[in-house]
């Protein structure tokens, strides 16, 4: 056997070659940035297991989204911290919640940006939990019109796409038949198809104010250890209306975001959780790891795998190292 024929090295042996065979590329159009939006004002708390990332009042809310435009990120998801929870978490579709007003802003301010807000209840509610508990369970159906109620009064604030987190089953046609029966059956639901109960989402909880305060999510949201239930929930969602799909967390799921890929033709969503944020923010720190290098890997990696579209909190960061590339 001669030395081989094919030396892959023959096209890395600079940046220009590198560049032209390279097959992924990120721009800052892929990505979404989530926003957390409570009450006050001139409020600006940075979230400490996210350093980089705070809760904002609605006044901060326009300047923040105008420089996120800027840099050529496309989208906002917003979060609510509400002035106070109860059982049935009302707040969730206060016409001047933090999230209904941080919409109406955004939208009088006429910015290049679509608002996305998370439709889910465990912000608003006082026990933590994504839906109505009865006898210490979570209630599906009755949860449903609560959902739609919500995700209608973003959409009556100007939401362009509602995104629904919550994991209740039939949530999204819920969602699409209220949206329809009321005028707006041009919004978009980018849902939370496959979403996982994954501890990543440890540091959310603090910046949400939203931890379950008994037990967990485990009858609602998915085991991690399950990968066709994956396709399952998406099909489902699909079927039910929705525009946009979603995997969340990212890194621990690669293997569903490829196949969720490969399998349907909606637009694919991941989601790079709290947890996938704070780790590179902690060991970079500590000097134990080169922040920008390992987020742009993290990112570029979450689009090979398929993904069309990432949220992360580091969207603003890697817009504008990718602006620093192009000079
Ligand atoms: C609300 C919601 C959560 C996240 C997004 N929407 C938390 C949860 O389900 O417990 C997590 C986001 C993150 O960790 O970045 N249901």
């Amino acid at each position: 056997m001669p030395f081989p024929i094919h030396r892959p090295r023959r096209l890395r042996r600079n940046e220009s070659l590198r560049r032209m065979v390279r097959e992924t590329s990120l721009t800052p159009a892929d990505f979404i940035l989530p926003l957390f939006v409570c009450a006050g004002y001139g409020v600006r708390r940075e979230i400490a297991s996210m350093p980089g990332c705070h809760q904002i009042s609605v006044d901060q809310v326009v300047g923040e989204c105008r420089e996120i435009a800027e840099l050529g990120v496309p989208a906002v998801l917003l979060f609510g911290l509400p002035e106070r929870k109860d059982e049935q978490g009302s707040q969730a579709s206060a016409e001047r919640g933090p999230v209904q007003e941080a919409v109406r802003a955004i939208k009088s301010a006429a910015l290049d940006l679509i608002v996305i807000t998370d439709v889910c209840l465990c912000e608003y509610t006082s026990h933590g939990h994504c839906g109505i508990v009865e006898g210490g369970d979570v209630v599906n159906d009755s949860t449903l019109d609560l959902l739609a109620r919500e995700a209608l009064s973003h959409v009556r604030a100007g939401a362009d796409i509602v995104a629904p987190s919550d994991m209740m089953d039939g949530r999204v046609q819920a969602i699409r038949g209220a949206l329809d029966g009321n005028g707006f059956d041009h919004i978009s639901i980018m849902s939370y198809a496959a979403k996982y109960c994954s501890g990543f989402y440890g540091p959310f909880r603090e910046a949400a104010d939203s931890a379950p305060q008994f037990g967990d999510r485990r009858s609602y949201q998915m085991d991690p250890a399950n990968g066709r239930e994956a396709l399952k929930e998406v099909a489902m969602d699909i079927e039910e209306g929705a525009d946009l799909v979603m995997i969340k967390p990212a890194l621990a799921y690669f293997d569903l975001i490829r196949q969720v890929r490969d399998r349907f033709v909606v637009p694919v969503v991941a989601y790079n959780v709290s947890g996938e944020y704070a780790m590179v923010k902690a060991a970079a720190r500590n000097g134990w790891l080169d922040e920008r290098r390992v987020v742009m890997e993290i990112l570029t990696g979450i689009k090979r795998a398929g993904a069309d579209l990432i949220i992360t909190y580091h969207a603003k960061d890697a817009a504008r190292w990718l602006g620093d590339d192009r000079k």
